[in-house]
């Protein structure tokens, strides 16, 4: 299915980052990084990739609000349009020399996600997808995974530090999923684990404490590949409440009641 002009936009934003991550990935040794927070890192390579991607989304719609996880939020006289923007998603795996890492663009359309972009320059895997459109990984039709049986599937969440709490909660998730799934993974890139959910290579996947950022491409990716995606509270707040479960309909509603499993007091 051909693009819209304005997901051509994205993609060669992603793309052009992309470009400039790949040139640092190289180097990792010799940039510069600092610490935001607990196990919260930017590097050099964060910050040229968000000005790549910020300066092509605004030379394209210069009206548009423009949310990116390095720099203040920009709000736009449009009032009906925002990006939302993490530039290179998946910092930790870059700055250890891991190909586990992504741009990721989405566009908010009052309050909805209608557009979503994740390049990852490493394995040169570009997701992409726009309301009504479908999913696709390089061009090609992608879906969720059809596995019906917790104990078939392979689930992909996220590992809270120990200094940002949720942790002891998550543990207790952890533990239920265990016990039931073929497998658990951790890659350490959010976009990317929701666009593997919407290419069936996760089953499922469960994390909170994440930013609009992170979710934002994802999960527009993951409901044109037909799946589900909601908060813990199974509502549509993600991106306010930084908590997400995915899957197809059954798994996703299996994540969902494991993660509001009562946690024991002992
Ligand atoms: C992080 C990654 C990671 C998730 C963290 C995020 P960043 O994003 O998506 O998988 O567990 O919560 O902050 O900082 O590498 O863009
Ligand atoms: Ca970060
Ligand atoms: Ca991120
Ligand atoms: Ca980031």
């Amino acid at each position: 299915m051909a693009r819209s002009a304005l997901l051509n936009v994205m993609v060669q934003a992603a793309m052009k980052a992309g470009k400039s991550l790949s040139r640092d990935f190289g180097e990792v040794q010799n940039l510069q990084v600092s610490v935001k927070g607990p196990s919260d890192f930017v590097s050099q390579a964060d910050l040229k990739a968000e000005k790549i991607v910020h300066d092509e989304l605004m030379k394209a719609r210069p009206t548009y609000g423009f949310l990116g996880e390095e720099g203040d939020e920009e709000k736009g006289t449009d009032g009906a349009h925002r990006w939302i923007v993490d530039p290179l998603d998946g910092t930790t795996n870059f700055l250890h020399g891991i190909p586990q890492f992504a741009v990721s663009i989405g566009l908010e359309r009052n309050g909805e996600i209608v557009a979503g972009v994740i390049f990852n320059p490493a394995t040169d895997e570009l997701f992409t997808a726009e309301k009504g459109g479908g999913a696709f990984l390089n061009d090609r039709r992608i879906r969720v995974a059809a596995r019906r049986v917790l104990s078939d599937c392979v689930i992909g969440c996220g590992v809270p530090h120990l200094g940002r709490g949720n942790h002891g909660k998550f543990l207790v998730e952890l533990r239920h999923v265990m016990g039931e799934v073929a497998g658990v993974r951790r890659f350490g890139a959010a976009a990317l684990d929701l666009a593997y959910v919407a290419a069936g290579r996760l089953d499922g996947f469960w994390e909170t404490g994440l930013s609009p950022w992170d979710m934002a491409a994802g999960l527009i990716l993951i409901r044109e590949a037909g799946g589900f995606v909601s908060d813990f509270k199974g509502s549509n707040d993600m991106l306010a409440d930084g908590s997400v479960a995915a899957g197809n309909e059954l798994i996703h509603k299996q994540l969902v009641e494991v993660a509001n499993r009562p946690i024991p007091t002992r």
